[in-house]
């Protein structure tokens, strides 16, 4: 939800902003600017659409070359329109100050009403132009622009992470955040801010992840960390970045999707590392300092929701502990909670660790004095640092838009938290856990072994039904989540318009809609109980001249218009085949329709707004 970056240091600090703006763009990609000091003015280049748009103005412009403080940003439009005008950086009226922003300032209407009655005007319909003013105007009652900075964040309520430029002294840069991420990189004699480490990872590895109520200001050799309260000092952890900028890179791929969907058997190897101790257990310390849940509140958005709805499966049939899974943006707002500290646990599940609802479901939970798990991938994120404990997926950068290789981490940690609380809870047999365990062991070896083929046939099926207008995914228990995720990827990654739903509740509705022009993906594993069911299902479009795709496995007796078979695993392991097939799909569907695969239009990759 838009990337902010900032750089004061002895470098050309243009190109280091717009490098750093291309490994941010996954953020936000309408419209993307910048700013910096040149002869004693501000100067602001903006442009709307992808960041190559604002490269070419950088270079017509030419005047940029010596200056070594420069602020940026690439936009997801939340106030306005993707036009120029509403690009980031936006200036003070008296065209001092210039600010980029991330998050939204709940009460910028009031704040610019009362701001035009003092002779303010505003060129975008941006909260951030009311920001900017009102630091400005703030400067006029306080003794300097720090103050004044404070004093205008204190009043504004939302979400933000800002990096604030001023005409008077471009060797200063100040950055603030409340609910939006904001990290500090501290080089040698140059510092950096941003909105994610790969902003900045090819120029230091040390970083500070600011809290909320911070403020930073940031010199070239120099900086120091404040309460926004009081403008004390704190002090703050420095933390050294392992992962290296190789793994956030395409290699040789494509698109960052398809490298990450390549990826899985990897970040299965990764994510097992240490957790398997023996031949019959698993070993998650983090959950030792938290009770065993009585019940499981699994909260989460998107992608991690439908990762969710499926550990729901395995914690509920393996561990025997009852889970409730719900979307974030509900969760948060429920008039009642009915939680009890002594028996209940709140998983929230979250890729970035920075998605506004899930955030917020998480400290209501906190509110509630729920004990709180975090399975995150991004570490030092907001949720990593605030849930009781955290889990880390270990899944390395996920840089596409559409979350992949995440989804994948996530229902490997799930899978091991089901077969860690079923030791615990005694609830499933030692024969069953140490197969399980088996098959866990050589997952990723056999994904890998299994990739280059559903990559064969994904290409061949999207040929075929890339034209389609609608589709349907139908699964039944544990395959439920996947037909849901299955098509939330086509419809994010194609705009072809995809509902999952469980198999059974086609009659009770949505069949009306089958007719030759409508295919639908059956995911029809062999074993699962369910098998004769989703069978009746299938014929049931086919008898209504419904096209069938069915995922099954060899020997099943599906007579589909297009059988895709893959190796069989027993149990809902299975899924760790179904869903890179799903992947596959709608990559090579969006790929043949010439969408923009790793930035789908309108999307941001991590949601830091409501
Ligand atoms: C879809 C996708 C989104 C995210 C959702 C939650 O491909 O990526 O649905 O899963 O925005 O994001 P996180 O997991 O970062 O909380």
């Amino acid at each position: 939800m838009c990337g902010i970056i900032g750089y004061i240091g002895h470098r050309p600090a243009v190109p280091i902003v717009l490098e750093g703006l291309e490994h941010l763009e996954y953020r936000g990609y309408d419209s993307a600017g910048l700013g910096y000091v040149f002869n004693q003015d501000l100067k602001i280049i903006r442009s709307s659409g992808k960041l190559n748009n604002l490269k070419e103005k950088v270079i017509n412009e030419g005047s940029s070359l010596t200056v070594m403080t420069a602020i940026g940003h690439t936009r997801w439009a939340t106030h306005g329109a993707p036009e120029e005008r509403n690009a980031h950086p936006h200036m003070s009226n008296d065209k001092r100050l210039a600010l980029v922003h991330n998050g939204i300032i709940e009460n910028y209407l009031e704040l610019k009403k009362d701001l035009l009655s003092l002779g303010y005007s505003f060129k975008s319909d941006t909260d951030t132009e009311v920001l900017v003013n009102l630091i400005s105007e703030c400067c006029h009652s306080e003794p300097d622009l720090l103050h004044a900075l404070a004093k205008a964040l204190r009043m504004a309520k939302g979400a933000f992470a800002i990096c604030l430029m001023d005409r008077e002294a471009p060797n200063v840069l100040y950055a603030a955040r409340n609910q939006a991420p904001l990290i500090f990189g501290q080089g040698v004699g140059e510092n950096f801010i941003a909105s994610d480490v790969p902003a900045f990872l090819n120029y230091t590895r040390d970083v500070v992840f600011l809290e909320d109520g911070q403020i930073l200001v940031a010199q070239s050799g120099d900086h120091k960390i404040l309460r926004l309260n009081d403008l004390q000092s704190v002090s703050c952890e420095t933390q050294r970045i392992q992962w290296s900028m190789q793994a956030a890179q395409k290699g040789g791929y494509r698109h960052f999707m398809l490298k990450e969907i390549f990826e899985q058997p990897n970040v299965i190897t990764d994510g097992l590392t240490g957790r398997l101790e023996n031949n019959d257990q698993i070993n998650l310390p983090e959950l030792e300092r938290i009770l065993i849940p009585k019940r499981l509140h699994i909260v989460a958005c998107g992608t991690s929701y439908h990762a969710g709805l499926w550990g729901e499966h395995l914690l509920e049939h393996w561990a025997h502990i009852p889970v409730q899974t719900e979307i974030a943006s509900e969760f948060r707002y429920k008039e009642e909670l009915l939680l009890d500290p002594n028996e209940d646990v709140v998983l929230v599940i979250s890729q970035s660790g920075e998605t506004a609802d899930t955030l917020a479901a998480l400290r209501r939970a906190k509110e509630a004095k729920v004990k709180t798990i975090g399975l995150c991938n991004v570490v030092g994120s907001s949720i990593a640092r605030e849930a009781d404990c955290v889990l880390y997926t270990q899944a390395g950068p996920e840089i596409s838009v559409a979350s992949t290789k995440a989804m994948t981490s996530q229902m490997l940690m799930l899978t091991c938290m089901a077969l860690y609380y079923a030791r615990r809870n005694k609830s499933m047999s030692l024969g069953l856990r140490q197969s399980t365990l088996g098959q866990l062991r050589s997952l990723a070896q056999f994904l890998s072994q299994e990739l280059p083929q559903m990559h064969t046939m994904a290409k061949a099926l999207s040929r075929k039904y890339a034209q389609a207008k609608s589709f349907f995914y139908l699964g039944r228990g544990y395959c439920f989540p996947l037909a849901l995720e299955g098509a939330l990827k086509l419809k994010e990654l194609s705009y072809i318009h995809a509902e999952g739903y469980a198999a059974g509740e086609m009659k009770h509705g949505p069949i009306a809609l089958i007719d030759p022009t409508f295919p639908t993906f059956v995911l029809a594993p062999a074993e699962s109980e369910m098998y004769a069911k989703i069978k009746s299902n299938m014929v049931e479009i086919q008898a209504r001249q419904g096209q069938v795709i069915a995922l099954t496995n060899p020997g099943t007796d599906l007579a589909a218009d297009d059988r895709w078979e893959i190796p069989f695993l027993p149990g809902p392991l299975m899924a760790f085949l179904i869903l890179p097939c799903l992947q596959l799909f709608s990559y090579e569907v969006s790929d043949y329709l010439g969408k923009d695969v790793d930035q789908p239009r309108n999307l941001a990759k991590s949601v830091t707004v409501e």
